[in-house]
């Protein structure tokens, strides 16, 4: 048996796993990722949103409002966590910031922040405007713009979770090593 796989089966967290960040961060892949190595399901916020109000996150904002969607993302956030189970959750980007979602949060998860400069976010974002309502409008230049505001009104939400990963920490294997496992 390697070593990964021994801490794999000797890990000691009880609690579901909580990845939060801003749009673009890549919680949905690192998510996967982790989910598929811990052998627990991975649930994706957006995605059960927007499978029980039957359709997409952009046709929800259009067609009900951003007020809306907060109040059905607060009330799925609430559904998903206090269900008896050990998953991997991706929240979207605002999940933090509204209601008392990060206490929730941090009440049923441990939560890790993936934490990416304006400038490596912008790069990312630039070619996946398209499903994200809140930018879908904006130029490259207003992007930016909007990244460096919403962080600084984000940050302080962002900054109440467990542990806050940084590039080289923002793998799979660090995540489950560091923070899962007994040591
Ligand atoms: C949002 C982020 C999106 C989605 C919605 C609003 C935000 O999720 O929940 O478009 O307020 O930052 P991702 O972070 O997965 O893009």
């Amino acid at each position: 048996m390697n070593k990964f796989v021994k801490k794999i089966n000797n890990l000691n967290y009880q609690k579901k796993i909580v990845l939060i960040g801003f749009m673009g961060s890549g919680k949905t892949t690192l998510g996967k990722k982790l989910a598929s190595k811990l052998n627990i399901s991975f649930v994706d916020l957006d995605e059960a949103i927007a499978e029980q109000e039957k359709m997409s996150i952009s046709q929800l904002f259009e067609t009900k409002g951003e007020d809306y969607f907060r109040k059905i993302e607060h009330q799925k956030l609430k559904e998903i966590l206090s269900k008896n189970n050990k998953i991997v959750l991706s929240t979207g980007g605002g999940t933090p910031c509204f209601y008392e979602n990060m206490q929730l949060i941090n009440h049923y998860g441990i939560s890790f922040y993936l934490k990416y400069t304006p400038a490596f976010l912008h790069s990312r974002l630039i070619n996946a405007k398209a499903k994200r309502p809140l930018i879908q409008q904006l130029t490259s230049e207003e992007l930016l713009g909007f990244i460096e505001q919403k962080l600084v009104e984000r940050q302080p939400f962002y900054e109440q979770s467990n542990y806050i990963l940084e590039e080289i920490n923002l793998t799979p294997d660090f995540i489950i090593a560091q923070h899962l496992s007994n040591k």
